[in-house]
């Protein structure tokens, strides 16, 4: 017969239904206080899952916060290579998240044989990665970058050194063109970001002449062309609320949209859509596996827990650190 504990395993997540009446929020919050569980969310996660979480931020962010929390416990609100670099970074704390089906197009366009190959075959080259990958890749990786310091950091390198950049290629070829470097790129894209519409963002932009548009460097070239803006999501966000700008096209998940609208109660945000689609939510389907049901239930549970063999933790907490560090010394 199979045990509930393996019907979980096969399906990812913990399928058990919550006591009839309860308020969920409420015992959430009350079981990271019985477990002192902190809950780190992205902005891409549902706005519900935003409003519960101890802190939300972009990838640089959530990594600075696992690294310096004292709680005993993580549930990473995201998708699977932030929890394991929570885990990397804090090998003693027990890491949940709330979905294991929760992966990243991006990470998963980057296999670590393959990847480990190419960097193999150009030994002289330094190996910088995205965090966006999997802890199998950040093995063998020279330093990690985010969106929010991957300028400052390749900038950090001589002129002349020979670069491998991966996964994503419109990330790197951004980096490339404000930089003027030319580091050799990995093929990869985020399945979210590549969607978006240059017809339907310059149709937007004539909508609306005075808005600025904020876009997040994972967009293909066309549309990072056509930005007032080009930053990670907490930079955006910063963007928007500082500025003296009402109206704003967003060309990101539009997940980011909670906490600016949060933030900016007064401005108008208006999501870009997909090429595919009329409807303006470019939505990453693995940070909406995301569920209240679900992080309940893993804090009630501890499980799922992220797991990185030791090996693979031992090799890829160094490039984890040297991004860490630079980020400390670049004053990002
Ligand atoms: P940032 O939040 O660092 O901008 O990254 C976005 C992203 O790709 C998350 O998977």
């Amino acid at each position: 017969m199979t045990t509930i504990k393996e019907t979980w395993k096969t399906l990812g997540y913990i399928d058990e239904p919550v006591p009839e009446g309860i308020d969920l929020k409420a015992e959430i919050r009350k079981l990271c206080q019985e477990k002192n569980a902190i809950i780190l969310a992205h902005y891409y996660t549902e706005g519900v899952i935003q409003d519960i979480a101890d802190f939300i931020g972009d990838s640089l962010a959530l990594a600075r916060k696992a690294a310096k929390t004292d709680a005993d416990i993580i549930v990473m609100c995201g998708v699977h290579f932030m929890g394991e670099t929570n885990k990397i970074l804090c090998p003693e704390k027990k890491v949940l998240i709330p979905d294991l089906n929760a992966t990243c197009s991006l990470a998963e366009s980057c296999p670590a044989k393959e990847f480990a190959e190419f960097v193999h075959s150009h030994p002289d080259h330094t190996v910088i990665s995205y965090v966006n990958t999997s802890a199998a890749t950040k093995a063998v990786t020279d330093v990690v970058v985010t969106s929010g310091n991957a300028k400052q950091i390749v900038e950090s390198f001589p002129k002349d050194e020979k670069i491998i950049f991966g996964p994503d290629r419109n990330l790197g070829a951004y980096i490339n063109s404000i930089t003027g470097r030319n580091m050799l790129l990995w093929d990869g894209a985020c399945h979210v970001h590549e969607r978006f519409s240059v017809e339907k963002l310059v149709a937007l932009k004539q909508q609306y002449p005075e808005a600025k548009v904020l876009v997040h460097p994972e967009c293909r070239g066309p549309i990072v062309k056509l930005a007032d803006v080009v930053g990670s999501t907490a930079a955006l966000l910063k963007y928007a609320v500082t500025a003296d700008t009402k109206t704003f096209l967003v060309v990101t998940e539009s997940g980011i949209l909670h906490e600016m609208q949060k933030q900016c109660p007064d401005k108008q945000f208006i999501p870009v859509p997909p090429d595919d689609s009329t409807c303006g939510c470019n939505e990453c389907n693995f940070m909406k596996l995301v569920t209240l049901k679900k992080v309940y239930n893993t804090l009630r549970y501890e499980w799922p827990t992220v797991e990185v063999p030791a090996d693979i933790a031992k090799a890829a907490v160094r490039p984890i650190n040297h991004m860490l560090q630079l980020s400390e010394q670049l004053g990002l």
